[in-house]
């Protein structure tokens, strides 16, 4: 049985907030790309909603790509370790690069894919979208080019984010209180 209910999270962005934030991102991606192609890379799970919901405002050709990372462990808190399940790509040289992702947090995931993306390829570009950005927990100097929210040191679910694999098809964003004390 689920230690967290629905209504034990408080809201933080409602679904309109969401949808009105994702549209000026992609408004911003337009503007930057022009019209040339774009490998989107979403970041399994968490990103899937974010990913979709970005990319149908996009006007340039996009390429989705997914792959499939974790570092979350059971709970609240991050491993600390990134873990790459799934990361098969395509040939991304000499292509402009978009990675996807629902949150950064310690950043250790960002890292390690702008890392990874850095040594098996030479892209003519590559940017890191976050639709959320815990800036107070980073541990690593990594930042992202484009982000949704800066929030902050919460627990969030919803809208792609999970616990323990539950609640990521909310379509608004909640946070859990006190969960640094659970
Ligand atoms: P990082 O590697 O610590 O930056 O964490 C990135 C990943 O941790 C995200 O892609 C999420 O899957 C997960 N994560 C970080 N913070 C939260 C949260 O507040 N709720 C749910 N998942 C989170």
């Amino acid at each position: 049985m689920l230690d967290l209910k629905i209504s034990d999270l408080k809201p933080l962005f409602t679904e309109d907030e969401l949808q009105k934030r994702i549209k000026e991102i992609a408004d911003e991606l337009n503007d930057f790309y022009k019209d040339e192609e774009v490998y989107l890379i979403s970041v399994l799970k968490g990103s899937v909603f974010f990913a979709i919901d970005l990319s149908k405002h996009l006007t340039m050709p996009v390429c989705m790509e997914f792959i499939r990372l974790s570092s979350y462990g059971h709970g609240f808190k991050s491993t600390g370790k990134v873990n790459a399940v799934d990361i098969s790509l395509p040939d991304l040289n000499g292509k402009n690069v978009l990675i996807v992702e629902d949150i950064i947090d310690t950043g250790l995931t960002a890292k390690f894919l702008l890392d990874f993306i850095d040594l098996n390829f030479k892209t003519k570009s590559t940017k890191f979208c976050s639709l959320l950005d815990k800036k107070i927990s980073r541990q690593t100097d990594v930042d992202a080019d484009y982000h949704g929210f800066v929030i902050d040191n919460k627990f969030v679910v919803g809208y792609g984010l999970d616990y323990l694999g539950f609640y990521r098809n909310l379509p608004y964003i909640g946070y859990v209180e006190n969960a640094d004390k659970k």
